[in-house]
């Protein structure tokens, strides 16, 4: 097991990684991302197991026949944010197989049919939308609108799809293979401190908070940095800033319930010397509390208006991606929680295609392997090896407390 995890991590290490920061710039479909799928397809033929490329692009490599129904899928995904860690995604991917390869090597064989899957474009990293391979495949995003999304360069989804050579017309939701899923498990990297502070490699996922996007879009004037009184300015930068600020403090007055980021900014016409005449500017918001979470979008966008009125600006919101809350199956969680023996079961804020799959009444679990840093979305993401093999020890666990078969 341990040998076949380290083969695989050192297989895919250098795939798209930037070697002056260590960061990974996996996005869908480009280069990095193909070499990781081709790798994913090798590691299937390795194995005698079938490869699967669903209309959606998610990769399955199938151990029995899906057409028994019932899978036991297991999985992650393995593109990144900019500039991301090693293991979310990836980690859950390995484990994966290298939970497999030990149960192949003791003789076991399922009674059930077993997926290892590769969910597409999870980070949402170059068209905006998170799991939005999860989310095609569930009906959760509408095809039409995924096809028209624009990368930074312009480009449509649609048009990098058949780049890629893949149909986009094919997008879409797919009954025949949901209705072959049993139950998903998603192991992955934890990010936070939780399993640190508690002492344990190894835990369960219960929830996950309600989370979303949100694209504000504040327009001004563009003009002269030196020529322009202050007083005659229709600066939008200015009501951005008072609008991270504002959502800054919100999410700290809920005391720890909620968070809200502005990580990524595009700015018109981006001179030095220029005032500018736009600012879009991307909100990430989360909660514990449905409620809490769309409060918090009210309200920063209340007062972002407000603003606007005293910069003489203007500003727009569109809700780009909205993930319910999530609570994983308490069935499942409660007989993996009976085989692991005293693991912690922990919620998290960050979002996963088991969310998605869940919420679209799949049976799914989470588990989550202990990363020192606890920090994650960056390059200084980690987990002990012997962490991670306690992950894969911990999967193969779980295919033989839900797949069964002989040994
Ligand atoms: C995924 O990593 C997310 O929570 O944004
Ligand atoms: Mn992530
Ligand atoms: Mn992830």
């Amino acid at each position: 097991m341990s040998d076949s995890f380290a083969a695989m991590w050192d297989a895919v290490h250098d795939i798209g990684r930037n070697p002056d920061t260590g960061g990974y710039n996996r996005f869908v479909w480009n280069d990095a991302d193909q070499t990781m799928r081709e790798w994913f397809a090798g590691e299937a033929a390795n194995r005698g197991l079938d490869l699967y490329v669903d209309r959606n692009g998610n990769q399955w490599a199938w151990w029995g026949d899906p057409a028994a129904g019932d899978a036991l899928v297991l999985g992650s995904h393995l593109d990144s944010v900019p500039e991301g860690g090693a293991y979310d995604g990836p980690l859950g991917v390995l484990s994966s197989y290298a939970a497999l390869d030990s149960l192949r090597t003791k003789g076991f064989r399922p009674d059930r049919p077993i997926a290892v899957v590769n969910f597409v474009d999870e980070e949402g990293s170059r068209f905006g939308i998170s799991c939005a391979g999860s989310r095609l495949l569930t009906g959760g995003l509408d095809p039409e609108r995924a096809r028209a999304l624009r990368d930074r360069d312009g480009r449509t989804m649609a048009e990098v799809l058949r780049r890629a050579g893949r149909e986009p017309g094919e997008l879409g939701r797919d009954d025949e293979l949901l209705g072959r899923i049993g139950c998903f498990v998603e192991l992955h990297v934890e990010q936070g401190h939780d399993l640190v502070d508690r002492g344990h490699a190894v835990g369960l996922g219960s929830e996950i908070w309600p989370h979303g996007r949100f694209r504000f879009d504040f327009t001004g004037e563009a003009n002269h940095a030196g020529t322009t009184r202050m007083e005659d300015r229709r600066d939008p930068m200015l009501t951005y800033a008072m609008t991270a600020l504002a959502a800054n403090k919100r999410a700290r007055l809920t005391g720890g319930e909620a968070r809200a980021t502005f990580g990524r900014i595009e700015v018109e016409p981006g001179g030095t010397n220029a005032v500018p005449s736009r600012v879009q500017a991307w909100l990430d918001a989360r909660a514990s509390e449905q409620s809490m979470l769309r409060e918090l979008v009210e309200t920063v966008t209340r007062l972002a208006t407000e603003r606007a009125g005293r910069d003489d600006t203007s500003v727009t919101m569109v809700a780009e991606s909205a993930s319910p809350p999530v609570r994983f199956d308490r069935a499942l969680a409660s007989r993996l929680a009976g085989r692991l023996g005293g693991v912690p079961v922990i919620p998290t804020a960050a979002g996963h295609d088991a969310g998605v799959l869940s919420a679209a009444g799949i049976p799914t679990a989470m588990l989550f392997v202990r990363n020192p840093t606890g920090i994650s979305h960056s390059p200084e993401e980690f987990a002990e090896r012997d962490d991670c093999l306690a992950g894969v020890a911990a999967l193969a666990a779980c295919v033989e407390e839900f797949a069964g078969g002989a040994t």
